[in-house]
């Protein structure tokens, strides 16, 4: 007997999975052998692999205009029963002029991989026009130069947009020895119906896990327990796709995780540590909600936000590009987030006082100090430690290899 699980439904109703059947893999790669290929960036397959896993229930493919110009103009999609799921991200495949000129009226496209391999294809396509200046003004609120995402991913793309339904025949990997942390919305939701989790709870995150980041878990932990949950579980689940150049890499920060749990600063057996595949835009509030709605699709019904997410400094300008406190403002009132509890927290600093990470209170604020990832580069590269408390020496002494070993290079 099959018991229902007792986790948030993914939007839309049902998980997307576009992994083709074993039964039929052969004949769908013999097809698109014979389709009009479309040649993906690290970034598009990155995308596939999102759109594949059900990450953006409940779309079920690159997107065509009318759900590019909902994404870009509401945040949000229109399903036909009239309801509304978040969707702050247009997920979109550009194409160049000679590629949509060698697909013409073809129904179908392959899509080949970096390396060369046709890992899967888009079907009954549609091709729009990529105004990029448009994309970028609406997705970030500015053309501003040096944004990373736009440089890597979007100025060097073609004008055009092909949306359509996506098949793949075989699920995404990037044989890094960290596929093992790349569990699939489904595979979370198995794992949290295994643990018997009664309340979800998702962390995202782009950077090592500091002190400060492990109260805001610890304390979401504790007032679950107090609203009546039993067995709340915690995801921790950095995302592992595109960053910029000076973030910490993805290899790096699942060894400080590992050094986190080892040393008890998260508890192991009330957390699940994942990779969440996506690439990061860095484009704040309108990001969040991305952040966040992939979240439920994996299970979790509790979100929590703090401090300028997915926001960075203002690439020519001396400020944050977004207001800090924008994004879990924005986030409480998201169309299509209603379902989900966000968890909003105030910014955690270090109390020099205390001598730990803590919440900052304006009424002696003198006596915090704020540890940026600029200073905490700063710290690495000199050798200095960070004041006792702000991270876990195991952890630390991770990221201080990492920064000795970028200077010998
Ligand atoms: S993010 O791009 O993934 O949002 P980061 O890894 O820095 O960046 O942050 C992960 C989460 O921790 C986000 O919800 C962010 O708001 C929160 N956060 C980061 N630093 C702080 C801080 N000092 N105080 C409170 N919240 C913070």
């Amino acid at each position: 007997m099959t018991v229902k699980s007792s986790l948030i439904d993914p939007d839309g109703g049902e998980l997307v999975e576009l992994v083709v059947p074993d039964s039929e893999i052969e004949l769908k790669k013999k097809e698109a052998e014979s389709m009009p290929k479309v040649k993906l960036t690290k970034i598009d397959l990155e995308w596939v692999h999102v759109i594949s896993e059900g990450w953006a229930s409940p779309l079920k493919g690159f997107m065509r205009e009318d759900e590019y110009l909902q994404s870009l103009h509401f945040n949000s999609l229109r399903l036909k029963d009239g309801s509304l799921v978040n969707m702050s991200l247009p997920i979109v495949l550009a194409i160049d002029d000679q590629t949509k000129e060698q697909i013409g009226v073809s129904k179908n496209v392959a899509l080949v991989s970096p390396q060369g391999d046709i890992v899967g294809s888009l079907r009954s396509v549609e091709i729009y026009k990529h105004n990029k200046e448009e994309r970028i003004a609406r997705t970030w609120g500015t053309t501003s130069p040096g944004l990373p995402y736009v440089e890597e991913q979007i100025t060097p793309s073609g004008n055009w947009l092909i949306g359509g339904d996506l098949e793949v025949f075989q699920p995404v990997k990037y044989n890094d020895g960290l596929d093992h942390y790349r569990l699939s919305p489904k595979q979370l939701r198995k794992e949290f119906d295994n643990r018997k989790a009664d309340a979800v709870f998702a962390f995202q995150l782009r950077n090592p896990v500091h002190n400060g980041h492990a109260l805001l878990m610890n304390d979401t932990r504790k007032r679950l327990l107090e609203m009546g949950y039993k067995n709340p579980i915690l995801l921790l689940h950095p995302l592992g796709g595109f960053t910029k150049a000076d973030d910490v890499p993805l290899d790096v920060r699942m060894e400080q995780h590992s050094k986190v749990l080892e040393d008890g600063v998260l508890d192991p057996e009330t957390t699940i540590v994942s990779i969440f595949p996506s690439p990061m835009h860095y484009a704040g509030p309108t990001e969040v909600q991305w952040h966040a709605k992939a979240r439920i699709n994996a299970g979790a019904n509790f979100y929590i936000v703090g401090r300028d997410p997915a926001g960075m400094g203002h690439p020519t300008e001396k400020r944050d590009l977004y207001d800090p406190d924008h994004g879990k403002k924005v986030l409480s009132m998201a169309p299509g987030l209603e379902k989900l509890n966000i968890l909003p927290f105030r910014v955690a600093a270090y109390d020099t006082v205390e001598k730990k990470m803590a919440f900052f209170d304006p009424t002696r604020a003198k006596e915090f100090l704020f540890i940026s990832g600029t200073k905490m580069r700063t710290y690495a590269r000199t050798g200095e430690s960070p004041p006792d408390g702000f991270m876990c020496p195991s952890g630390w002494n991770v990221l201080v290899k990492y920064y000795e070993s970028l200077q010998e290079s």
